[in-house]
């Protein structure tokens, strides 16, 4: 079935699903929820019931959100719609917090308008020997109430949909799967850790989710090349998202992050219109680099036509000229002074040389991150002679295991008897807390003490580290965003607290560099508020005329996740072998995230031999362009908008 499309264009002739891209994943959830709710107002007059196919995980969340508001704010009923859920862990309670049952409840069901009778999940709770039968009779169920009019679906990082896996048939249906590893290890993020993610899952099959009359497709954040395979791809039971090419009535909508290597946004010139800006001259001749493998002065007029940047040439002339052009941005953003080379007036230096020492605020998300992402250049910049403070945005404290926290209480308690101290309320904190821990149910919510003293250990592990760094203990500032503090994986949304708060800090410090972290794909989203977070106080600051603004730089930062692509770093700092394990060392002050660490999303490695990787990665590009090799750098991009 060829999708149905009006015009043919080159981007057409790349991508074979439609896709609309959004600014942000709230914007794509508004436009699909303004779909659900007009097919369910306009079935509802003619006197119909509208059938919607539901996804869990995180995709879905700000979906539900706006279906909610929308029933709340504009009445929108869900009395004649009946739902089924692609999918349910299998085996699980539905009370669980981890249930898709749960989750339904909590993101939507319990807030609108629905017949109970008329919500579907596959049950996680029936005997093995039953899930067949009940498999048959779920598509059954489909069938009689006149099959799915919307289906809205998430995707996994290696294609799947619902749960079907790398290799599901075309002709599945629903039926019992077993989960693929690297989707247990990004559901970890759900449970404590990997170990409790369940291993099978029922799922609706393709074949049940084709018949789908609409199906709609969300992707927000960091699905960019799983999500390019399945729309430019070749059709592939190895990527069940890329079948989705023979529906012939499927969108996908995602944010721009996630649209990020479709051909149209990674090399538009190769679809037809672009403007060739300074960075996008940078992105082709940095890309066509890498790919021929020739340092970008070696690129000719050949490798250009070759490449499909020919039009580069007709437009800008000379390929050496454009080469060298390119040679020079890269070269200019390498500099082993990120706080500005003192009296050197190097106009092209990535910061300025004037105001030193600068004081510089390192906003580090979790306690962690400032040395791990950018330890290298923490300690520049404090070698420098910089004044460097370091903001903890939150305490980082349900990433402690309980077994570390249990030998801290044994710590706290052999240290009473030893020395005699006789404190009631100390006693009786450390001996609720070990009782707690001794009698802790699967997935249980620590208490408030449990995770003061889990923030506690952390907060130790960075005072440690800026003092391995040389900083004064009164240069490290614990935010402890409220945002955060929910003891669980689910955070609260942004709110006005943590920007007055965050709006404090910056004020009473008056930074002239601000560093924070640009990589929005940790497996929690965390990184992405507190990034928010820091935008909005600059914002008001701003609104609000604060004249030390007019002086203040910032630099984004990525390092525990992900890295920035090549062409896009303005400051690249270089790192000796020496500094390389310098930094390790600061990285592993942090014990309670070695080995055991709960939340490690989808890459297994720990963060210091994630970090070194980049890092060595980074300086390899560099090289491989043309520049010189050095063992390992650091990468930022100045964000402009202050
Ligand atoms: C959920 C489901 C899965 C998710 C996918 C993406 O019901 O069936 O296919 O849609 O794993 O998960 P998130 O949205 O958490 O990235």
């Amino acid at each position: 079935m060829p999708n149905t499309r009006h015009e043919i264009n080159l981007i057409d002739s790349f991508e074979k699903i439609p896709v609309k891209i959004f600014n942000t994943p709230a914007l794509g959830s508004a436009f699909v929820a303004v779909e659900i709710a007009d097919l369910i107002k306009d079935r509802q007059r003619k006197g119909q019931k509208t059938v919607l196919g539901l996804a869990t995980g995180s995709t879905p969340i700000s979906l539900y959100a706006e279906l909610v508001r929308l029933h709340r704010e504009q009445g929108l009923s869900f009395k004649d719609v009946i739902t089924f859920n692609l999918d349910e862990y299998y085996p699980l309670e539905h009370d669980a917090f981890q249930s898709y049952h749960s989750f339904m409840h909590r993101h939507l069901f319990k807030h609108i308008d629905i017949d109970p009778s008329n919500i579907h999940l596959p049950n996680g709770e029936l005997p093995k020997d039953q899930i067949k039968q009940h498999c048959q009779e779920y598509e059954q169920m489909i069938e009689s109430a006149g099959g799915i009019d919307l289906q809205v679906l998430g995707i996994g990082n290696n294609g799947h949909i619902g749960f079907n896996e790398p290799g599901s048939s075309l002709f599945s249906k629903t039926r019992l799967v077993t989960l693929d590893n690297s989707t247990r290890i990004a559901n970890a993020r759900e449970f404590q850790n990997i170990s409790q993610v369940p291993r099978l899952a029922i799922t609706m099959g393709i074949s049940t989710i084709l018949k789908a009359k609409r199906i709609v497709l969300m992707a927000w954040g960091m699905k960019a090349p799983i999500l390019a395979r399945s729309v430019e791809g070749q059709v592939t039971e190895q990527i069940p998202a890329s079948i989705l090419q023979q529906h012939n009535d499927c969108t996908f909508v995602v944010d721009e992050i996630a649209a990020a290597d479709l051909t149209r946004i990674s090399s538009p010139w190769l679809t037809g219109e672009c403007e060739w800006t300074p960075a996008m001259i940078k992105r082709a001749v940095v890309n066509m680099s890498l790919k021929t493998k020739k340092p970008v002065l070696s690129l000719t007029t050949h490798d250009y036509n070759e490449n499909g940047v020919g039009d580069l040439l007709v437009e800008k002339g000379d390929a050496y000229e454009i080469n060298l052009q390119v040679y020079y941005m890269l070269r200019d953003s390498i500099t082993g002074w990120p706080g500005g080379k003192p009296d050197a007036h190097i106009p092209k230096h990535p910061e300025r040389s004037h105001i030193q020492p600068k004081r510089c605020v390192i906003f580090s998300p979790h306690p962690d991150d400032d040395i791990i992402s950018m330890g290298g250049t923490f300690m520049r910049l404090h070698d420098q002679g910089h004044e460097v403070h370091v903001a903890y945005q939150t305490s980082g404290n349900i990433a402690v295991t309980d077994e570390f926290v249990t030998r801290f209480l044994d710590f706290a308690v052999g240290f009473e008897d030893m020395f005699g101290i006789d404190n009631h309320t100390s006693k009786e904190i450390l001996s609720d807390a070990q009782r707690f821990l001794a009698r802790k149910r699967k997935n249980q919510v620590d208490t408030p003490e449990i995770r003061a003293i889990k923030g506690l250990i952390r907060r130790c592990e960075a005072k440690a580290t800026c003092r391995y760094v040389g900083l004064p203990d009164t240069r490290a500032h614990f935010l402890n965003l409220p945002f955060y503090e929910t003891g669980t994986i689910e955070k609260k949304p942004l709110g006005e607290e943590d920007i007055q708060i965050t709006m404090e800090c910056l004020r009473s410090l008056k930074p002239h560099q601000v560093y924070c972290a640009g990589d929005l794909a940790d497996p929690h989203g965390t990184h992405k508020v507190c990034l928010d977070i820091i935008f909005e106080s600059f914002r008001r600051l701003k609104a609000a005329g604060d004249e030390w603004l007019k002086d203040c730089w910032v630099w984004l930062y990525k390092g525990a996740w992900q890295e920035w692509d090549i062409d896009e770093i303005e400051m690249a700092i270089p790192m000796s072998p020496d500094q390389v394990m310098k930094k390790r060392f600061g990285i592993f002050i942090h014990q309670s995230q070695k080995d055991m660490v709960p939340f490690l999303g989808t890459d297994s490695r720990e963060f210091w031999q994630r970090a070194e990787e980049r890092n060595s990665n980074t300086a390899n590009l560099y090289a491989q362009l043309g520049m010189t090799q050095y063992a390992a750098m650091e990468a930022f991009v100045r964000w402009k908008e202050l």
